[in-house]
């Protein structure tokens, strides 16, 4: 028999947030404004609306919040593959992020639902108004591009991924959905609970959007490859997503409400070709070989963390300010090393980080307290001042 093994059990890991990055600027948001229940919006006057409408008008807006619900379903469902991917990459402030905008996934299931329950008593099988494009990308197309996040974690396919949940289903499909809610409700002031839910619905959605276009943002600067994967994809899906809102229309004639199949697509198009204009941007950035201030950022902060453990690491930015600040140690005994945004925007991480090692950088904001160290670019050249 052998002695069992004694040995020191390796520590949790500990991150530090990065509060001014943009998926930590989400997260804040997100828990002051996306903290609404749908079982609290009042639903009265939507119930009594509902009954005034006409045949007509309440097979559009059921067959509207139907297909909402499914698809706020499959978001729900098929958003855990990122999740993990993004776990997996140890993205901390994403993983943070993720974790409301999968509460907020949840919520608009759970509105739908509310709404098709109490407020247009539906509850039986209301599959009939999935029409063979909707069909093929909620219950097809998305979850295959989601779960392949499971085996296939590459850049590529997480692109293909964001594309398929963000640019198109939240993107085109989810614009498409809310215009068509808004011209139908707004005008003779109706279903006012309905509207309200829809209206921070559609808020945590532009949430959702910006870290969707930001990671693709950041995959297409990062790596020449997926461009080609994000175009091809949404070259494939795009006639799917016009087909949608076009079987949407065809079910009707005359149109309720007013609705234009042309106005709406204009509408959900024009949103569309802003965001792809700043994923072109974004890709245009990455090939002229401007370094990613942000993953600089994150890693210079990675290093000088491990360096001076077990005391912690905090860094924080003022608005719009040209300085990052990285205080070290508690509040009452802390050093600070300033680093310029020069600095972190014209050098890769590991010039960065060589400096600061060569300047001993870690070891004087560890060893007495209260020391401060400024880091600037001057004529190309990082400078750590003052001198050792
Ligand atoms: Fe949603
Ligand atoms: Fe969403």
């Amino acid at each position: 028999m052998t002695a069992p093994e004694r040995r020191e059990p390796a520590p949790a890991r500990t991150g530090v947030l990065r509060h001014d990055s943009l998926p930590m600027r989400l997260y804040h948001e997100s828990k002051r404004l996306g903290a609404w229940d749908p079982r609290s919006l009042d639903l009265r006057r939507d119930v009594e609306d509902w009954a005034r409408f006409t045949v007509a008008e309440r097979d559009v807006l059921l067959r509207l919040t139907v297909l909402f619900q499914a698809a706020e379903e499959s978001m729900t469902r098929d958003l855990m593959p990122l999740v993990l991917s993004v776990a997996r990459e140890d993205r901390l402030e994403e993983m943070l992020f993720l974790t409301s905008f999968l509460a907020e996934e949840a919520k608009h299931t759970e509105f739908f639902r509310r709404v098709l329950d109490e407020v247009c008593r539906q509850s039986g099988d209301l599959q009939r108004y999935q029409t063979p494009s909707f069909r093929r990308l909620f219950a097809e197309q998305l979850p295959a591009a989601m779960q392949r996040l499971l085996t296939d974690p590459t850049p590529a396919a997480q692109a293909e991924a964001l594309v398929t949940y963000s640019l198109v289903g939240e993107g085109v499909l989810g614009d498409a959905g809310y215009h068509a809610f808004s011209s139908a409700l707004t005008a003779g002031d109706r279903m006012p609970g309905f509207r309200d839910g829809l209206a921070r619905a559609q808020a945590d959605e532009g949430r959702h959007l910006t870290y969707g276009l930001h990671v693709l943002g950041r995959l297409v600067a990062e790596d020449r490859e997926v461009w080609g994967a994000v175009s091809r994809r949404m070259e494939e899906l795009l006639p799917l997503t016009l087909g949608i809102v076009s079987e949407f229309f065809e079910a009707y004639d005359p149109m309720p409400f007013g609705l234009s199949l042309d106005d709406t697509i204009q509408d959900a198009i024009a949103r569309f070709a802003g965001r792809w204009a700043a994923l072109e941007e974004a890709r245009a950035q990455g090939q002229a070989g401007a370094p990613n201030a942000d993953r600089t950022v994150r890693e210079v902060l990675g290093w000088v963390g491990e360096q001076v453990q077990p005391v912690t690491v905090d860094m924080r930015r003022e608005g719009t300010s040209p300085v990052y600040t990285f205080r070290v140690g508690s509040a009452g005994a802390s050093s600070v090393l300033l680093i310029t945004q020069e600095v972190l925007g014209q050098h890769a991480s590991t010039d960065i980080i060589a400096a600061l090692r060569a300047h001993r950088v870690p070891e004087r904001l560890r060893s007495a307290g209260r020391t401060r160290l400024t880091c600037v670019n001057a004529r190309g050249k990082i400078i750590v001042q003052p001198p050792e």
